[in-house]
């Protein structure tokens, strides 16, 4: 599946739900949307869109419903409105606890670190944290046409830093995120539970816990 032999060179992390707990504002969002729009909707319904993008998590929460297009835009439009609006008052503070200290960590070991997220507001999130300029690239939700669980993202996300795919280690909170990692032949590192992401090569419950040489030792 993977050359784990080869040095890791370069740290690719998710977003949400990694960088920062906005997961919780996605999933708001949505049950705000699907409220209004009198369709059944909880947190365990919202663990099939994490990482999902926009559009197909309005199709996951509509199912077979009949909807046409325009009214799908004018959903995904609102729910986006009210994600923007709940970052309002994000700010330094409202990065994970270990995240910041993670990244810089990376990058003072000489690793290159850049962010592979599904969200077309990651540059948004990344200013309001006062983490633009963290990272030496940034993929995100318009980078590629092919969302999580594909490779695309993970692949343009290592191009812009001129990584190969097997010297990438991904960060990620989603199952999709996790088979988007392993598709692109990267070392993938789940935080969450087992349930969700032990398909990863390896896992932890938070960021605060990823062992960063546990992370970057020789697997067999
Ligand atoms: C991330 C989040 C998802 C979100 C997706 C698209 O992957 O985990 O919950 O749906 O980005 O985000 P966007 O900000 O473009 O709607
Ligand atoms: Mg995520």
């Amino acid at each position: 599946m993977e050359a784990q032999q080869v040095e890791i060179e370069a740290v690719l992390f998710d977003l949400d739900g990694v960088i920062t707990d906005t997961a919780e504002q996605h999933y708001l969002g949505w049950q705000r949307l699907a409220d209004e729009a009198g369709i059944p909707f909880d947190r365990e319904a919202n663990e099939a869109l994490r990482g999902v993008s926009r559009v197909e998590s309005l199709a996951l929460i509509l199912g077979d419903r009949p909807v046409p297009l325009e009214e799908r835009e004018q959903m995904m439009a609102r729910k986006n409105d009210y994600y923007v609006a709940s970052l309002a008052d994000m700010g330094p503070d409202d990065a994970l606890p270990g995240a910041r200290e993670l990244v810089t960590g990376c990058r003072a070991r000489g690793l290159k670190v850049a962010i592979g997220s599904s969200s077309r507001n990651a540059r948004t999130v990344l200013a309001a944290l006062g983490m633009l300029d963290a990272f030496d690239g940034i993929a995100d939700g318009a980078s590629v046409e092919h969302a999580k669980p594909a490779p695309d993202l993970f692949l343009h996300a290592a191009s812009l830093i001129g990584t190969a795919a097997e010297a990438c280690v991904v960060l990620e909170d989603a199952r999709s995120g996790v088979d988007a990692a392993l598709a692109a032949g990267m070392r993938a590192v789940g935080i969450g539970p087992e349930e969700r992401v032990g398909h990863a090569h390896l896992r932890y419950d938070t960021v605060a816990d990823v062992d960063i040489d546990e992370v970057l030792a020789p697997r067999r």
